[in-house]
């Protein structure tokens, strides 16, 4: 019987909950034809038509330094890269497979560099790794849900032995849990259809991974996807439950609690245009301004926020994307204590933006300015030590004007007499509350 241990739990998950930005890098083959990582699958290509991909793969301006600068220089506390994605290929020297980066003209194991050069930015590094392969002979192809062939008869399943997929596939997993030193974070994908829990030996799996990296942080898709929210939102923790929740390409709007109403730990992962690998045809950027505040919200309703970025078949992070990090990063320089280690505040989310909190400090985000003083609702005079904007360091005196003596029971901040605020994306005023 399985026995979730809620102390081992609540530590391994600190530094996660304390981070809350990190980097996502979807990067192999498919980033060559630059039509995102299910080209395989939403072309229905076949395996012969995707190797010229793997015999030329070559990424001279691979960088993984770069790479992790550019995470923290844009406030992210971790970066995950896919060890192997849906396609089955190793950016890794795995003994179990030809078809991985050490068997290709680049010749390097990608992961291994990618985790030196992260770790060496003190980040905390993590490995992507999917349960999916379409390049396993014993993976199912024709019925599947997603396979390249799944609509092709003459990939029928009688000759192929998922157990022996099963054994290839904890294989891989006990070479990347066992050769690459301590990793922080694991991000299994994707559960699908009768293909979850111990269909992939879950409890064998993760007691696995358990036993060779205790404290590594490990997601909930061995159970559910981007859809469902696994065992431990059920209270009833399975061996294989993930330790976070990893809703994709939105925000839940509440936040996330288990059925018993506790707050859980989850994060949002979301992609800068819509594609997850790299894809030039897909411009649909979102604004720095935009992802600022949904990291914002994402902390405001107690969750984190993994972006990602998709590098090109040469290693290269497309320039919109470096663009886009580079404007998180200069409002993260002056406001991360706004996010980092912070969460919900008990207050009414305000009009005029949302708030999150750290202990006795509570963070005002600003988006728009009011007309006047800055009504602080739920807060009283005297619980208040001192108010500052973060982005200059301003102290913000308490409003006396008679603008508001009608509503003598709430706070209001004098910003000052120029309505244009510091920061026209979302000006951060700090309350530090006595006590
Ligand atoms: C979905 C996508 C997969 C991507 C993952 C990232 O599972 O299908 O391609 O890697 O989300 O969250």
């Amino acid at each position: 019987m399985y026995c979730f241990d809620e102390i081992a739990y609540r530590k391994r998950v600190d530094w996660f909950c304390k981070a809350r930005f990190g980097m996502f890098i979807h990067w192999g083959l498919y980033s060559i034809p630059g039509r995102g990582e299910w080209v395989r699958s939403d072309e229905e290509m076949p395996e012969e038509a995707y190797l010229p991909y793997f015999e030329n793969f070559d990424p001279k301006a691979f960088n993984p330094t770069a790479w992790a600068k550019a995470a923290k220089a844009a406030g992210m506390g971790y970066v995950v890269l896919t060890a192997k994605h849906h396609d089955g290929f190793c950016l890794f020297d795995s003994a179990l497979t030809d078809f991985k980066s050490t068997n290709t003209p680049f010749g390097r194991d990608a992961v291994a560099e990618f985790l030196e050069a992260v770790r060496g930015e003190g980040l905390k590094a993590g490995l992507y790794f999917s349960l999916i392969d379409w390049h396993h002979p014993d993976y199912p192809h024709y019925g599947d849900k997603f396979h390249p062939m799944r609509n092709n008869p003459a990939f029928e399943n009688s000759h192929r032995d998922f157990d022996r997929y099963l054994d290839f596939l904890h294989g891989q997993i006990r070479e990347i849990c066992t050769n690459y030193g301590k990793l922080d974070l694991l991000w299994f994908d994707f559960a699908y259809d009768h293909l979850r829990g111990e269909a992939w030996r879950g409890t064998e799996l993760m007691d696995m991974v358990r036993s060779l990296q205790p404290d590594v942080l490990i997601d909930n898709r061995i159970e559910v996807s981007g859809e469902g929210f696994g065992s431990l939102y059920q209270c009833a923790p399975t061996p294989y439950h993930g330790d976070f929740v990893t809703p994709e390409k939105m925000i839940p709007p509440q936040g996330i609690r288990d059925v018993r109403g506790n707050p859980m730990v989850w994060e949002s992962c979301i992609t800068m245009n819509n594609n997850w690998g790299y894809c030039p045809a897909d411009h649909n950027f979102k604004p720095a301004p935009l992802l600022i505040k949904k990291l914002v919200e994402c902390v405001s309703k107690g969750g984190n926020m993994i972006l990602n970025v998709g590098p090109d078949g040469d290693g290269k992070i497309p320039a919109e994307s470096l663009e886009i990090l580079a404007g998180i990063g200069a409002w993260m320089d002056k406001n991360s204590e706004s996010i980092r280690s912070c969460g919900p505040a008990a207050l009414e989310k305000p009009e005029f933006g949302r708030i999150t909190q750290n202990g006795n400090r509570l963070y005002f985000h600003i988006f728009e300015n009011t007309l006047g003083p800055l009504p602080l609702m739920g807060l009283q005079k005297e619980q208040v030590a001192s108010l500052r904007l973060l982005d200059n360091g301003r102290p913000v005196p308490i409003s006396t004007s008679w603008v508001h003596s009608d509503y003598p029971e709430i706070l209001f901040a004098d910003l000052g007499p120029n309505p244009v605020l510091p920061d026209p994306v979302d000006t951060v005023l700090e309350v530090c509350l006595k006590g």
